[in-house]
């Protein structure tokens, strides 16, 4: 696992975003994987900007979802789809279509994960980007999920929704059950990177990159993944007891292997 330090979310955002620069550069047709919520916002911001100034195009890509809510309505301002749309892949040209998520609306859900896990793995996504939840869910894995689990349905715990709640008009708006990838789906894409900001996350980072590898914390999966990057700010990197030796690590990245 590489652990990249920076001195700023946006030095962050930009850290990410130049891995997915250089991945879409040199494979036209990837298969990127991407996350939501507020941690990979700074990443999406740098790739909007790139891809405005021309340095970048996504019209081969497809993307792939790593969750949805169900039972809220379709176009729902807070569904993940409608939140990727609004806040990535309309504004770098990934069609609709090429936004692949699971079928939220459909009322036989198991058809519905079964037909996601399927289309996810098939070739196995190229990246994976994650963020990481206050009570180590990856996804919408939450504690106690198999570290072997695929595409499913999930009720997320109080904690969940209580952080999620400052998107929705009050908190008993947040649903209870999403659809995730499972943590054994998100551990065959190719490369996962995960973006993680601020104090807030500096205990969940140092659980997942140091702490024991357990389904009651499931970002420490992480750790069976043979290429990782996690990255993250100061302020995340804080509770990390290896963080000299990350760094050191990272200043003496042969030039071959970057970014
Ligand atoms: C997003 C997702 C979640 C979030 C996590 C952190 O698709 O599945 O795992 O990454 O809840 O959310 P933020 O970044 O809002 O703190």
């Amino acid at each position: 696992m590489e652990v990249v330090i920076t001195a700023s979310p946006e030095a962050a955002g930009a850290h990410a975003a130049d891995i997915i620069e250089v991945l879409v550069r040199e494979h036209h047709e990837a298969r990127l994987g991407l996350a939501t919520g507020s941690s990979p916002l700074v990443i999406y911001g740098e790739l909007i900007r790139r891809h405005g100034a021309g340095r970048i195009r996504f019209d081969g890509v497809t993307a792939f979802m790593l969750d949805d809510y169900l039972g809220l309505p379709s176009g729902h301002p807070q569904s993940y789809r409608t939140y990727l749309e609004r806040e990535f892949t309309d504004a770098v040209g990934i069609g609709r279509v090429q936004l692949k998520g699971p079928d939220v609306q459909r009322p036989d859900v198991a058809c519905a994960c079964d037909d996601y896990e399927e289309l996810v793995v098939s070739p196995a996504v190229d990246l994976q980007l994650l963020g990481i939840g206050s009570d180590g869910h990856i996804g919408f894995n939450e504690p106690s999920s198999s570290l072997r689990s695929r595409t499913r349905i999930k009720t997320l715990t109080r904690q969940t929704r209580h952080d999620n709640a400052r998107f929705f008009s009050a908190p008993d708006d947040v649903p209870r059950h999403v659809i995730t990838q499972g943590i054994g789906t998100i551990l065959q894409a190719r490369h996962i990177v995960l973006i993680a900001c601020g104090e807030s996350k500096a205990v969940p980072v140092a659980r997942a990159v140091e702490g024991p590898l357990t389904a009651r914390f499931p970002a420490s999966a992480i750790q069976l993944h043979p290429h990782t990057t996690v990255v993250i700010d100061e302020a995340g990197a804080s509770a990390l007891e290896l963080a000299d030796y990350y760094r050191d690590v990272y200043r003496n990245k042969p030039e071959w292997q970057r970014p």
